[in-house]
């Protein structure tokens, strides 16, 4: 199918689509498990030429799974180029090693996955590379913290663990134009239901460990670029002078593994959605319940930014009971849904993001954070959404 048609399929067809191999006729990639490969003269005088896209040299720099896994991922993001890498954090750390030098600031949102926001609040800040935190959802205050030399605007499309929604488009408006490049990651949301590049964020970062693997058994990540003010071979640069350097390639495998999830994002996603906002009502009403975050909700703080840019609200939602005892008593009571790290998987997955993934930030930078002790997030899987409230509720029960 040529690209012309191609670009105009539906999501679906767009994500299942693959052209057979055109030496073997196989109607799945196969793997090249393999850490070198053999030069001809044809690739041996391109390398030579400065022409290394797509040639086989060394593992390091790139495998045909991972050329494949790239392309799919332009596919379904609606991007002009793809740079995969070996997780989420290294497509983080490559997107901002490769834009950015020592002098150098970024503005960010509060809530960021934690170990972004480590990276930005303490790494990053050792090569001179300032960050600051506000609300993006407060465009005033964006607009207040840019500086000269604000470089980066960087901000997840659903927050991870808060679901803060932010309005992408005057966000981008007020950072093109003072040339500053806007990066999202989607990781929390997966591209089935929002696409930021068709928002005009330049880049568009995924954790593919999470919704787009979809089984628990392969890390990854990718970084998505549609942007006007970037070189349009942006990706291909970072990808020679930061993720080969940094030495953070995906492995073939794991590209495979991530293209065979690639196929049925839509589907699971569709259902993920439709539980976590049956879920979302039925903690809503629960008397155990503090509070709900999940931004189908017409209570979520930024329901209505939502509703107009995004068609589906996800499959994440975080609910708070009183405490951090409470929370642990009904993560451990749980029979069905699984208390486990990570999220966009098959099977529910639970955790409690103030003692798991936030545990080396302090509780009064969490409290700023809106992150409570008792807060629970909730990854929805594909079990049956009744199962999944009456094992919520013989736990709630227990506190
Ligand atoms: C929002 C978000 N971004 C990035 C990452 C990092 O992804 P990975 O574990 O694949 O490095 C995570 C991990 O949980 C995440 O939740």
């Amino acid at each position: 199918m040529n690209s012309a048609k191609r670009e105009k399929l539906g999501f679906g067809s767009k994500a299942v689509y693959y052209a057979p191999d055109a030496e073997t006729q196989s109607i799945n990639m196969p793997i090249y498990m393999s850490s070198s490969f053999q030069y001809t003269a044809e690739s041996y005088q391109r390398v030579v030429d400065g022409e290394r896209k797509e040639v086989n040299i060394y593992g390091r720099c790139g495998n045909p799974a991972e050329y494949q896994f790239e392309e799919q991922m332009m596919q379904i993001e609606g991007a002009d180029a793809c740079l995969a890498t070996a997780s989420g954090m290294a497509a983080i750390s490559v997107a901002l090693f490769g834009l950015l030098k020592s002098g150098d600031h970024i503005v960010c949102d509060w809530t960021t996955y934690s170990s972004t926001h480590e990276m930005l609040d303490h790494r990053l800040t050792d090569y001179g590379i300032t960050t600051t935190f506000v609300n993006m959802a407060d465009v005033d205050a964006v607009a207040a913290a840019i500086q000269d030399n604000t470089k980066v605007l960087y901000m997840e499309t659903i927050a991870n663990p808060t679901m803060k929604v932010a309005a992408i488009p005057p966000l981008v408006k007020l950072a093109h134009e003072r040339g500053i490049v806007v990066i999202c990651d989607n990781t929390f949301a997966s591209p089935y239901v929002i696409r930021p590049l068709e928002w005009g964020v330049d880049l568009v970062l995924e954790s593919a460990t999470k919704f787009i693997g979809g089984h628990s058994d392969a890390i990854g990540g990718t970084i998505c670029m549609k942007s006007d003010i970037l070189p349009a071979d942006f990706l291909e640069q970072i990808r020679w002078n930061t993720m080969v350097k940094l030495g953070s390639p995906i492995s073939p495998f794991s590209a495979w593994l991530l293209l065979r999830g690639i196929q049925t994002l839509h589907v699971r996603v569709e259902r993920m959605c439709q539980t976590a906002m049956t879920l979302a009502k039925y903690f809503e009403t629960h008397p155990k319940v503090n509070q709900v975050w999940y931004p189908g909700l017409p209570s979520h703080p930024q329901h209505d930014i939502a509703v107009a840019q995004m068609p589906k609200f996800g499959g994440m939602l975080t609910f708070a009971v009183k405490d951090a005892d409470a929370a642990v008593k009904v993560l451990g009571t749980l029979e069905l849904a699984t208390f486990a790290a990570s999220l966009g998987g098959v099977r529910t997955t639970t955790q409690i993001p103030a003692t798991m993934a936030f545990l080396d930030i302090p509780e009064e930078q969490l409290a700023s954070m809106n992150i409570s002790q008792g807060m629970i997030r909730v990854s929805t899987g594909l079990e049956d959404a009744a199962d999944l409230i009456a094992d919520f509720e013989q736990a709630l029960a227990k506190i």
